[in-house]
Formats: C-alpha cells, sequence, structure tokens
C-alpha cells in the first residue's frame, strides 16, 4: 500500500476525521510507529533534548536531520515523513528555506517539512509549497526562540496576543501550509483558531479540539528522565522497563548464569 499524502490528510479535516502524530528519530522505533498505524511521523528537531543529548533544540543542525529523517524514511513503509527545518536553517529567508527543504526532500525523502513562525515565516511557507514542497507549520510555543521567550511559556493568553495567534495561523494557511502545530496554547484558543481553518491543527499542550495531536515519542512513552511538562500522557514507563532489562542482564554476566546452554554454540 502507498504512502499517506498531505492530500489524505486534507481529506481526514473534511470528514472530521482526528489523527495521531508522533516523533520518530530512527529507523527501528519508526518502524514500530508505522506498524501501529501512525499517519504522521515527525522528525523533530525535539532530537536535540530527546535523542542526541543537547539541552534545547537550538543547536541541532541540517546534517543531524537529515541522517535521522533518512533512518525514519528507510524504517516506514506507510507513514508520512515530516523533516523539521532546524534553527538557522531558514530564517534567512524563502530561498534559504527551499535549500534546505529541498535537502530533506532529495537526500532524506521526506514527503513535508516543518518549520517554526506564522506571519514571521509565511514567505518561506509560500516559496517552498509553490516549489512542491508541502509544508506543516507550528505557531503558539516555538522552541528555537527560547532564548527569546526565556523558557517554555503558554502563548496565546490574553486579547493581544490571542489575536496575534490568530493572524499568524491565518498567514501560514494563506501561505499554503497543509497544518499547522498549535504548542502550549490555551485549549480555548487552540479549538477558536481550529474552528477558523481550513487546514488541520495538530496539537501539543492545545487541548481536545485540535485536529490532531503530536507527542514526542520519548514522552509519550515514558523514556524521558525527570520531569515531563503537564500536557504530557505516559502509555508506558519504557525508561524504567529498560533499566530493569540491562539490570537484569548485567546480573546475569557477573553471577555466571548468562550464556545459558541454550545460547551457546558446541
Ligand atoms: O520537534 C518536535 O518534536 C516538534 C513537535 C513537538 C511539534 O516540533
Ligand atoms: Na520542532
Amino acid at each position: 500500500s502507498r504512502r499517506i499524502t498531505v492530500r489524505d490528510i486534507a481529506a481526514a479535516k473534511e470528514r472530521g476525521e482526528k489523527w495521531p502524530m508522533l516523533t520518530a528519530y530512527d529507523a527501528m522505533t519508526a518502524s514500530v510507529f508505522d506498524e501501529a498505524g501512525i499517519p504522521v511521523l515527525l522528525v523533530g528537531d525535539s532530537m536535540g533534548n530527546c535523542h542526541l543529548g543537547y539541552e534545547t533544540t537550538v543547536p541541532v543542525t541540517m546534517d543531524e536531520i537529515a541522517i535521522l529523517a533518512a533512518a525514519v524514511v528507510r524504517g516506514t513503509k506507510r507513514t508520512l515523513v515530516v523533516g523539521d527545518l532546524p534553527f538557522g536553517a531558514y530564517q534567512e529567508g524563502p530561498v534559504q528555506a527551499l535549500r534546505n527543504a529541498t535537502r530533506l526532500v532529495k537526500e532524506a525523502g521526506v514527503g513535508a517539512v516543518k518549520l517554526e513562525g506564522g506571519e514571521r515565516s509565511a514567505d518561506q511557507v509560500e516559496l517552498l509549497v509553490s516549489s512542491g514542497i508541502p509544508v506543516m507549520a507550528h505557531v503558539g510555543l516555538t522552541p528555537q526562540s527560547v532564548n527569546a521567550f526565556g523558557g517554555y511559556p503558554v502563548q496565546g493568553r490574553g486579547e493581544e496576543a490571542a489575536q496575534q495567534l490568530l493572524r499568524d495561523a491565518k498567514a501560514v494557511q494563506d501561505a499554503g501550509a497543509f497544518a499547522v502545530v498549535l504548542e502550549a496554547v490555551p485549549a480555548e484558543l487552540a479549538a477558536e483558531v481550529t474552528r477558523s481553518l481550513h487546514i488541520p491543527t495538530v496539537g501539543i499542550g492545545a487541548g481536545l479540539d485540535c485536529d490532531a495531536q503530536v507527542l514526542v515519542w520519548t514522552d509519550m512513552a515514558g523514556m524521558t528522565a525527570g520531569r515531563v511538562p503537564k500536557f504530557v500522557k505516559q502509555y508506558l514507563q519504557l525508561r524504567e522497563l529498560l533499566g530493569g532489562a540491562a539490570k537484569a542482564f548485567a546480573e546475569d554476566v557477573i553471577g555466571g548464569t548468562f550464556p545459558a546452554e541454550e545460547h551457546t554454540f558446541h
């Protein structure tokens, strides 16, 4: 069966169907999500925090995204793979954005790219879309601006900020984006944005009324160390399970019970 495309995503909004999105950073994990029927996988720059050991998404490079996005494409058959444009890969303008997005399409084989920003990124979205590259936009809390935000505060609170968020979402829709992530936005505002757009909204910390929901897979699976944000639901305690398996292996080796007879050649 063929891969899911942005046309399928548009059709889902028309039918009023909700859909899930997860991040993925490697072929094996991606194949699990592909087999589980997750229709869209994001090779997010959250790989900075969740896969590469950086403190934020800011240091993530195009090379890192391209390598891991290629792995996710290789690991999947059905899923639409979206590659994130990292900080510094599109802020110079539409031509830079097109050069880097083209790299992800040609080298990694992604079906779409994502970038942060509403009105400020609309020109980039427009050139990419008119060049044949589907774009998912991302407004509200945009983590690449962590140094400007001074952290990760909820966005769109207050009338002025709410109006700006609506303008940002409309701007990327008008520029041709096929979907828009709403991150850390009050549920009532996210619902209003969702009602006023014809493209799907993908919520993360944006309430129940978005058309789709996304979680970082390591958060969703309980792999992340320490505190997770309020909007995360952990469906598994993978960190504990995997740590337990590593401890059991260590005990077997130290105690001389691994390898057993059935693991041994003669
Ligand atoms: O990089 C990422 O994982 C993201 C999602 C949280 C939307 O941008
Ligand atoms: Na991201």
